[in-house]
């Protein structure tokens, strides 16, 4: 594994996998995204580059993207600038809303062209799709390990349900991990039960949106407004930013004890759970540095009893 000497990072294994990943990865929704996210026009290959490079010098080796980001641009822009050696973990998503589960072949022959790869480390369901048939897909997706195509089969939105069900329909394969939203304000992991049941079955979290997409770091205040589409989303309306506002104040309050910010809080309270892994997205290097600072240092029992409190008065 690649190592630096910035680094504290730590580094956990990947359910029941032999990947061992950074607890901090990278998501890269925001490569070739720029219209969703609102980074206007000049945002392109230089900031991505930017922004990886700075991820690999803190010893982030987990890179998550999807067939789906920027249709593709994001992969295609991973398979370019990635470099190619040992460590670095390839994290890419089938979608899987087409006609048939067989789809996956053509899928994932595009996935690795575009990043340039002979092997995918890590190949998610990126939803569950409940029209096409879970035991075929399953199925070819243990036909792609045994093809090389893929190392291990990872799903994402998948409920515990969901979860048992893609499992049984496996013969000789794990699945090693399910993508959800997951972070401090966004629990549904917890009160479903997944949480429980992947710990129990050595099944990692991958949380998805940890930051909420921005509103977690406390930059945005009742008054201010988010770029791109995220300013459409109910959680960015002034109401919400109104109603977030003591929240954020606790979690600054909690942040300020330690020394960190409000972003190294909310990863760092997720990764509290020895297999959850945060993928925050950034837009700029100094926000993945920010980020990395999430690792490297515990909150304490109190902490979190404090931050429950704030999110049960949030949540009403
Ligand atoms: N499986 C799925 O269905 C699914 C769904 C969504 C996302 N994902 C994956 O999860 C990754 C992360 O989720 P996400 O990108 O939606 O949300 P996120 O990680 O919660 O938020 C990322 C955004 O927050 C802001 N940010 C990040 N770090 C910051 C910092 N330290 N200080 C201030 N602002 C900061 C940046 O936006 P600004 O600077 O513009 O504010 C950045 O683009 C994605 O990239 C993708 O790989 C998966």
């Amino acid at each position: 594994m690649r190592k630096s000497v910035l680094s504290i990072m730590d580094y956990r294994r990947l359910g029941k996998s032999d990947l061992v990943v950074s607890s901090v990865g990278l998501g890269t929704w925001q490569w070739g995204s720029r219209r969703y996210w609102g980074y206007g026009k000049s945002y392109g290959k230089e900031d991505v580059v930017r922004i990886k490079d700075k991820a690999i010098e803190l010893g982030i080796n987990l890179f998550d993207t999807a067939e789906l980001y920027g249709r593709g641009m994001s992969e295609e822009l991973m398979g370019e600038i990635m470099p190619k050696e040992n460590g670095i973990v390839v994290a890419t998503k089938y979608w899987p809303f087409r006609l048939t589960s067989n789809s996956v072949f053509k899928s994932v022959e595009k996935s690795l062209h575009r990043l340039s790869l002979k092997t995918i480390d890590l190949y998610q369901v990126h939803w569950p799709n409940p029209t096409n048939s879970l035991r075929k897909l399953m199925r070819n997706m243990e036909r792609l390990i045994r093809d090389g195509k893929i190392r291990y089969i990872g799903l994402s939105n998948f409920s515990v349900k969901g979860l048992e069900e893609a499992q049984s329909y496996l013969s000789f394969a794990d699945i090693v991990s399910n993508q959800v939203p997951y972070s401090l304000i966004s629990r549904e992991p917890e009160r479903n039960g997944l949480v429980e049941y992947c710990s129990r079955n050595r099944i990692a979290i991958i949380a998805w949106s940890p930051l909420e997409q921005g509103l977690l770091t406390g930059k945005y205040r009742p008054g201010m407004k988010s770029s791109g589409i995220r300013r459409l989303r109910p959680a960015f309306s002034q109401r919400n930013l109104r109603k977030l506002k003591p929240f954020m104040d606790t979690v600054g309050a909690v942040s300020v004890g330690h020394s960190k910010t409000p972003a190294q809080c909310a990863l760092n309270w997720l990764l509290r759970r020895d297999n959850v892994i945060v993928i925050p997205g950034a837009s700029s290097p100094k926000q993945v540095e920010e980020n990395c600072g999430a690792v490297g240092w515990s909150m304490t029992d109190e902490d979190v009893q404090r931050l429950q409190r704030a999110y049960l008065s949030y949540r009403g």
